[in-house]
């Protein structure tokens, strides 16, 4: 990856993020795309939102859980698939402030979010599903079309110009429509000329195959996200998480089975497995942005917030390997659980806990200086050998039910053996063979050729 600006380092350093999905949709209490999944009547749908009025809606509280659940920033949808605009718009009246609510949701959360010292982000689609011209495109209706997409870059102007310094823009729904339609290079100039070290996702539309000859793009980005290879500082790897070799990333997830906007009877995702993706992207050398979908009243779900507590009692404990870790994985240890490395330090979050009171580690090169069971504090005694670190005296009981973690203080960065540098199906076979002929080389149970 090409190295980054400094202005820019506080985003790999913050790891863990919320995403808000929020908006008159709530209202249905079945997802954020109910207008488009259940083909709801057009004007029906808006007058619902221009009645919206979230009166339990309080920023600082929102700021509060997420603060104290690790996270480090946030990115709050400004504006839907559907449309309705959560500030204070002049482009049109659409709008939280001038319909029932009254209020601007942006100014508000962006405040409350600034107070408590996280980052602010911005989620804006460029898709209206109210607009004919966005469905009929340039091709079909080229007036139609300007209009609409001038709105769209005159929004996004807003948005950067009132508010203050804006640290992430989170572009969506670019799709059907390629950059050169969008104007995204236009546009992309235009905010960096307001803001010059905001963070711009890569979500600007993917080119069509006839423009491809005319740039330098590559059509392999995200087709359905309309990702753009080329434009954008970081990527939107959604509901999976995936290392961008390229660029900074960060993976999007929900934190329920599939759906972003608040959802009436939704499954939650435990809170082990929403940890589990944050320290998985954090070892693959990513960001997680956790989705929540407040509530039409204006509140965090109860179940989100329960989890988003006992995340950020163990990252209190354990957040140093987290927060500016480096990509991790270092030796065999993956059916145990995750690795994460950072300086000298490697650290194993193990996901079970099977009672006994050695654990041994296979495959690290460098020394271990100091083993130290994190979760508790305890100083561990150890042996190492070439092959081997056996960690001894840890405690019958998990010492916590989301994941123990053992530190490593190591003489030097933790390298692997040769060996172990590669996981299993994957490296060259042949620096396993001098292992397997330590027991001889025939197929007899003592090794032993019997010619
Ligand atoms: C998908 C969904 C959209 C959501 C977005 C978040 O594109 O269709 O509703 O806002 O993911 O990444």
């Amino acid at each position: 990856m090409t190295p980054i600006p400094d202005y820019w380092r506080w985003f790999p350093e913050a790891r863990f993020g919320m995403f808000i999905h929020w908006g008159p949709y709530s209202q249905y209490g079945r997802g954020e795309q109910v207008l488009f999944r259940e083909h709801l009547n057009q004007k029906g749908y808006a007058e619902n939102a221009c009645r919206w009025n979230p009166g339990n809606f309080d920023a600082t509280k929102w700021a509060g859980v997420a603060k104290n659940g690790g996270m480090k920033y946030a990115v709050l949808t400004t504006r839907h698939h559907d449309g309705f605009c959560l500030w204070n718009s002049k482009v049109t009246d659409y709008t939280a402030a001038s319909q029932a609510a009254k209020r601007d949701f942006v100014k508000e959360y962006i405040e409350a979010f600034r107070d408590a010292g996280l980052r602010i982000g911005l989620y804006y689609s460029l898709a209206d599903w109210r607009i004919p011209a966005y469905w009929e495109g340039p091709e079909y209706d080229p007036d139609g079309w300007e209009i609409f997409r001038d709105s769209v870059h005159a929004q996004v102007r807003e948005l950067l110009t009132n508010y203050g310094p804006i640290d992430v823009f989170w572009f969506d729904g670019a799709w059907p429509h390629s950059p050169l339609e969008w104007k995204s290079r236009e546009l992309v100039e235009m905010m960096r000329a307001i803001q010059p070290h905001i963070l711009i996702n890569n979500r600007l539309g993917k080119p069509h195959e006839h423009e491809l000859a005319q740039q330098k793009e590559s059509a392999d980005g995200g087709a359905g996200a309309g990702e753009s290879a080329e434009l954008g500082d970081f990527g939107t790897p959604e509901h999976h998480i995936t290392a961008d070799p390229n660029r900074l990333w960060e993976s999007c997830q929900v934190s329920t089975w599939r759906l972003w906007g608040y959802t009436i009877g939704e499954r939650w995702r435990p809170a082990d497995y929403l940890l589990d993706m944050l320290i998985e992207a954090a070892t693959k050398g990513g960001n997680l942005l956790m989705n929540v979908g407040p509530t039409p009243d204006g509140e965090l779900p109860a179940e989100f917030i329960r989890r988003m507590e006992k995340i950020g009692e163990w990252l209190r404990v354990h957040g140093e390997m987290i927060y500016d870790s480096e990509p991790g994985e270092v030796c065999e240890f993956i059916t145990y659980g995750r690795q994460m490395r950072r300086g000298n330090n490697l650290y194993l979050i193990i996901r079970f806990w099977d009672g006994r009171d050695t654990m041994t580690l296979a495959g690290l090169e460098t020394n271990v200086l100091k083993a130290t069971l994190m979760t508790t504090g305890a100083e561990l005694e150890f042996e190492q050998s070439a092959d081997y670190v056996t960690m001894k005296g840890l405690p019958a009981q998990p010492p916590t039910d989301l994941f123990p973690v053992i530190k490593l203080e190591c003489s030097g960065p933790p390298k692997p053996r040769n060996w172990a540098a590669k996981r299993l199906w994957s490296g060259d076979p042949r620096r396993m063979t001098p292992w397997a002929a330590e027991r001889g080389t025939s197929i007899f149970a003592d090794g032993k050729s019997r010619r």
